[in-house]
């Protein structure tokens, strides 16, 4: 199967899978906060962390059912991180995924609480799924170590302020790890999970690769915002410039931001090439990551 059909495969079953869960809630679907976080789930998204997921369980040998549950939380939590991410208090932006925002959509105070209220759904979601307690139990921590003050929230934290800011490689790349590569790196680490008795070292492989093509991620989408429109994108173009954001472009150049997404992307390919499995749809993933154009 192609990289392409694979992603969309992906796609439709988280599609059906956010279905099941929003239809389950035991609320009038009518109420504006289940209809905001039906729209933040459901208003399109490239699936990529989800996706990610499906990948390694294959080619650990683990059904995709063995991780659905784990891969929707995860898209959730991805999505809640836009809903706040767009807010005026934030990037302040009036278009994703190529619709309004939601507090555009809705009101702030309803997108806030879209936000606040797709987080327990997620958790809530690891906790009842079909699995044993002891991967639960490892799932939550991942998941919310990842969302937290030490992964996305965090970074997200450092990101605004280092607005008008010069900063060093190191403190941005700190920034974007956090902000972006904790949340990738989950994927693997719920996929992991999943699989009894997956060697430490090759767990580590994996989270290499991670590691590296979650960077590479965050520096494409830097580069997006300078050179991509607003069209193609779905998202408000130069939204980063005229934040004054702390952005590899800002820091090093574009010609330079894209060398460094490159030479992540090789890094991640040498962690593939260390483990004891048929890695190509990872090796393919790697280079759909530096090479998108939305
Ligand atoms: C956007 O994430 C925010 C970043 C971390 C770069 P995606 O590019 O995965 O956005 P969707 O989910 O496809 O809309
Ligand atoms: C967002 O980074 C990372 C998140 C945790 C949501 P950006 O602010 O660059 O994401 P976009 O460009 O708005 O999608
Ligand atoms: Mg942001
Ligand atoms: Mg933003
Ligand atoms: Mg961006």
């Amino acid at each position: 199967m192609s990289l392409e059909q694979a992603l969309n495969t992906a796609q439709q079953h988280i599609a059906d899978v956010f279905d099941h869960y929003l239809s389950e809630l035991p609320v009038n679907k009518k109420d504006t906060l289940h209809q905001a976080m039906a729209y933040s789930l459901t208003n399109g998204g490239k699936r990529i962390r989800p996706f990610l997921v499906f990948i390694v369980a294959d080619i650990l040998g683990l059904p995709t059912k063995d991780v659905s549950a784990a891969a929707a939380a995860l898209e959730i939590i991805h999505c809640y991180s836009l809903v706040h991410d767009d807010l005026p208090a934030m990037d302040d932006d009036e278009l994703r995924r190529g619709k309004p925002t939601c507090h555009i959509q809705f009101n702030e105070a309803q997108a806030i609480l879209a936000g606040d209220a797709l987080q327990p759904f997620a958790f809530e979601i690891l906790a009842t799924a079909q699995q044993t307690d002891a991967v639960k139990v490892k799932w939550v921590q991942s998941l919310a170590q990842a969302a937290g003050i030490v992964g996305m929230c965090g970074g997200q934290s450092f990101d605004l302020e280092a607005e008008n800011k010069q900063l060093t490689l190191i403190e941005l790349e700190n920034i974007h790890n956090r902000k972006t590569g904790a949340l990738l790196s989950c994927a693997i680490e719920l996929a992991c999970a999943a699989k009894p008795n997956l060697p430490p070292q090759e767990q580590q492989e994996l989270l290499t690769f991670a590691k590296n093509i979650g960077l590479a991620y965050q520096v494409r989408d830097d580069i997006l915002d300078v050179i991509s429109s607003t069209e193609v994108l779905g998202k408000p173009q130069g939204s980063d410039v005229k934040l004054l954001k702390s952005t590899y472009p800002a820091l090093m150049g574009l010609e330079e931001a894209q060398v460094k997404a490159d030479s992540l992307y090789q890094e991640a390919l040498e962690a593939l090439s260390r483990l004891p499995y048929n890695t190509q749809q990872l090796a393919d993933f790697a280079a759909y990551i530096v090479k998108r154009n939305y």
